[in-house]
């Protein structure tokens, strides 16, 4: 309980406590079209009725589903955790990506361009193939200027 109500009125990650959603720029768009915001939905709303009338029905600009995804092998870990499979793993919020230093659940890369590229796995005998495939595909058909759009826009959250 005490720990609920601390995470509750956590501070934002530093450059969330802007009022306004991210500026429009050519990487937000990008992060769109090919199919990011699928998984990391830009903006959630907060529950109409919460005992704090401070944090309800309030826009916050996540970039998580909240839901649980397959991402093949590559990802999985073999930790059954509640529901959730040895291959299934939250969309994790990418507020506040910019300020992190170690990426995925087990923070194996530090680089941007890893924890992308590790969301792709071919179906093997255990597992199927990644939810997002399809969207890391589309990732590595753009221009590097594109690719680099991306990965700025992720530093900016
Ligand atoms: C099918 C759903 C899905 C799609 C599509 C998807 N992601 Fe993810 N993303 C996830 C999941 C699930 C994780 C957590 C994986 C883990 O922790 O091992 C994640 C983790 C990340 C992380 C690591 C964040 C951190 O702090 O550890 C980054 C960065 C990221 N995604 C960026 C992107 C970008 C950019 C795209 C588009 C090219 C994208 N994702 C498309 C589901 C998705």
């Amino acid at each position: 309980m005490e720990f609920q109500i601390l995470m509750r009125f956590h501070r934002l990650p530093r450059n969330r406590i802007r009022i306004l959603p991210p500026a429009p720029s050519r990487g937000r768009q990008l992060f769109g079209a090919i199919g990011c915001a699928l998984c990391h939905t830009p903006r959630m709303q907060t529950a109409p009725v919460t005992n704090s009338a401070v944090l309800q029905n309030r826009p916050v600009d996540l970039f998580s589903d909240l839901m649980v995804h397959h991402m093949g092998a590559r990802l999985a870990d073999d930790i059954i955790q509640g529901a959730a499979g040895p291959d299934e793993f939250r969309s994790t919020p990418l507020w506040g990506v910019g300020q992190r230093m170690f990426y995925l659940h087990d923070g194996r890369t530090s680089d941007l361009l890893v924890a992308i590229k590790e969301h792709f796995s071919n179906p093997n005998d255990t597992y199927p193939a990644s939810e997002a495939n399809a969207v890391v595909q589309a990732f590595n058909r753009l221009s590097a200027t594109d690719k680099q759009a991306i990965l700025d826009f992720l530093r900016s959250l």
